[in-house]
């Protein structure tokens, strides 16, 4: 079989972009693999990251069209991906598991070279921080710093089982997460806080339901690390359309808009959140009512529990908007954008599940001050985007990353921050 034309005209009808770079493409499926915490990952969930990390409407996916002499009509956009599937498979790099399901060959694995249990190595520094190479529980188990805030984005839940220990069901996963907050609770200032952003996104093997391991996972926090729930913060951002199976095929979900950010603190009476720290600018409509000598109705609504009252409601000066609980802010931003292009060009992995610098800024003008004492710490760096927000806002950082890689790719947005020394 001629692959190079097959694969040509695949490009040429899939509509995936970067795919004119053949080796992008095989490092966007294999990246795939390797970021993916399943270990063994079933086809369709590659086809669905494929298109979302390639920017393809997900219809393309099982968009047929004739193919052949035959005309018999196939989905493109799959056969390119299967040939990519192919392709690493030839250089040693996949092995497929059973049907429908692969995973990254021992050889594929070794392109994230995780720290060893025992390794904690420091990678780089700034006068503000420092990132560790290391596995968190390792590392923050060895620190004895008060930390006022921890803003995190952990692993995915894991389904399938990975050979090299990744937890296996939704207790294991608890567990571990538990482990890893567990040092970095013990040095928690009284009143500081904890923000971990999950996926709402996981679903019950072969069903539309949504596990409900979110639940779990913050009952355990309040239950064994003592941890109170402030708020459920809703980070909308412009999430590619899915889940796929159960929206786009079966129509029985709503696309995914969200995901979580759980804020909990260990002493709410003195937590140290302050909404002054990150108002909002009025808006021209509330900027004429308090020019107006405020709203000019009696009225009361929602069975009184709001009220209004002729020329007192809005009418003072206030020095700006109290953000509501539901941040909105892209996925991708102009950061990531430049980090995905330097890691590129150094060779190494692209991160899959990096969280916008303008999130972890929110949170961290919210949640501390900008006293030097200020510690924010991140267990999960991946390209150290809590770091990064930390060093920006002038605050001391710490924050602790499993592969070598995504350390030595992160390391490049800090090369301008005053003190910046790498190891690496
Ligand atoms: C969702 S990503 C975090 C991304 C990060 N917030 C950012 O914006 O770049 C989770 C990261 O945790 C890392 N990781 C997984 N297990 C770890 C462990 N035990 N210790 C430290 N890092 C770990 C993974 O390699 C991955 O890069």
């Amino acid at each position: 079989m001629n692959h190079k034309k097959q694969n040509k005209k695949a490009m040429d009808t899939s509509g995936i972009e970067i795919e004119c770079v053949e080796l992008d493409a095989l490092k966007l499926i294999a990246n795939i693999y390797a970021l993916d915490q399943r270990g063994v990952v079933p086809n369709n969930v590659v086809y669905e990251s494929a298109a979302k990390l390639a920017g393809v409407p997900v219809e393309q996916i099982n968009h047929l069209e004739p193919i052949g002499v035959a005309g018999t009509k196939h989905s493109v956009f799959k056969r390119k991906v299967r040939w990519h599937q192919q392709t690493l498979k030839n250089m040693g790099l996949l092995e497929r598991v059973e049907r429908g399901a692969w995973r990254l060959s021992e050889k594929g694995r070794k392109h994230l070279t995780k720290a060893e249990p025992n390794v904690a190595m420091l990678a780089f520094s700034t006068n503000l921080g420092i990132a560790i190479w290391g596995a968190c529980e390792r590392v923050f188990k060895s620190i004895n710093e008060p930390i006022t805030l921890c803003v995190t984005s952990p692993p995915y839940l894991l389904r399938t089982p990975r050979d090299y220990g990744n937890p296996k069901n939704e207790r294991e996963y608890i567990d571990f997460i538990l482990r890893s907050l567990e040092p970095i609770v013990c040095n928690l200032v009284p009143g500081g806080s904890i923000c971990l952003n999950v996926s709402n996104d996981i679903f019950e093997r072969g069903s539309p339901a949504r596990s409900m391991y979110c639940e779990r996972l913050l009952l355990a926090l309040h239950d064994r690390l003592g941890l109170q729930l402030m708020d459920r913060l809703v980070w909308e951002s412009n999430k590619p359309p899915g889940p796929a199976q159960w929206a786009s095929k079966n129509r029985v979900q709503l696309n995914v808009a969200y995901e979580h950010v759980y804020w909990m603190t260990n002493d709410p009476s003195c937590v140290r959140s302050d909404n002054r720290r990150v108002l909002l600018e009025h808006t021209k409509e509330h900027l004429r009512l308090i020019k107006n000598g405020g709203d000019q109705r009696n009225a009361s609504f929602c069975d009184g529990a709001y009220t209004l009252r002729a020329g007192k409601s809005f009418a003072n000066e206030t020095p700006g908007k109290i953000p509501r609980n539901i941040i909105k802010i892209s996925s991708t931003c102009a950061d990531k954008r430049y980090l995905a292009g330097l890691a590129k060009s150094l060779g190494l992995p692209v991160h899959g599940a990096t969280m916008p610098l303008a999130l972890a800024k929110f949170l961290i003008q919210f949640l501390t001050g900008d006293g030097e004492d200020e510690l924010v710490a991140d267990p999960f760096g991946g390209w150290f985007r809590t770091a990064r927000a930390a060093e920006e806002l002038g605050r001391r950082w710490i924050s602790s990353e499993l592969m070598m890689e995504y350390v030595m790719g992160g390391a490049g947005g800090f090369r301008a921050s005053p003190g910046f020394v790498s190891a690496l």
